[in-house]
């Protein structure tokens, strides 16, 4: 199966609020089962479909240990049901802004409701860093990222070394395609 690529911070396609999925058809099992496989290669533990350019509400998730068994998730219309009053701050990072972390801050237990590939409504109660990537995958679906929780130094910062790498990958690609 082949992967997608990751769209890159600063994007439109990453700001946008994503539309619900009305019907669980082959396709949306495909792009799910695709952006398990980009999630796993990057590698990631979570990836939100705006993320590889597909502007609908749907994640993937797999907060499993190394060497244990794995855990996919795949989340359709995700809706947040209940969130604990009690907060943990998990040092954050996003495969659409590489290497640059942050720390934040949210609710430390969730109820989660959404449908899973087969069309099944399903919930599911979350705590520790699976409760902290749902959040901040479900941020993903209406345009929001980690960094806007920062001070807008730090995110300006992030955001023009982040206009930088996209430039220099974008000239290496070219240069790619031309074989210099
Ligand atoms: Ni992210």
């Amino acid at each position: 199966m082949t992967k997608y690529e990751i769209v890159l911070h600063p994007d439109q396609k990453l700001k946008k609020k994503c539309l619900p999925i009305s019907e669980i058809t082959n396709e949306i099992r495909s792009i799910g089962m695709k952006m398990l496989e980009t999630m796993y290669a990057a590698p990631g533990i979570g990836l939100a479909a705006p993320q590889v350019g597909v502007l609908k509400r749907m994640f993937v998730m797999d907060c499993s240990e190394k060497n244990k068994a794995s855990e996919p998730y795949i989340c359709i219309n995700p809706e947040i049901k209940w969130v604990s009053e009690r907060k943990s701050v998990y040092e954050e990072g996003c495969l659409s802004i590489p290497d640059f972390y942050g720390d934040i801050e949210r609710p430390s237990e969730i109820r989660l409701s959404c449908l899973n590939e087969d069309g099944e409504s399903v919930e599911y109660y979350f705590d520790g860093l699976e409760a902290t990537c749902v959040q901040h995958e479900i941020d993903h679906l209406n345009g929001i990222l980690f960094i806007d929780y920062l001070g807008s130094m730090r995110r300006q910062i992030i955001t023009t070394k982040m206009k930088k790498l996209k430039k220099q990958n974008a000239l290496l690609s070219f240069s790619g395609t031309i074989g210099v």
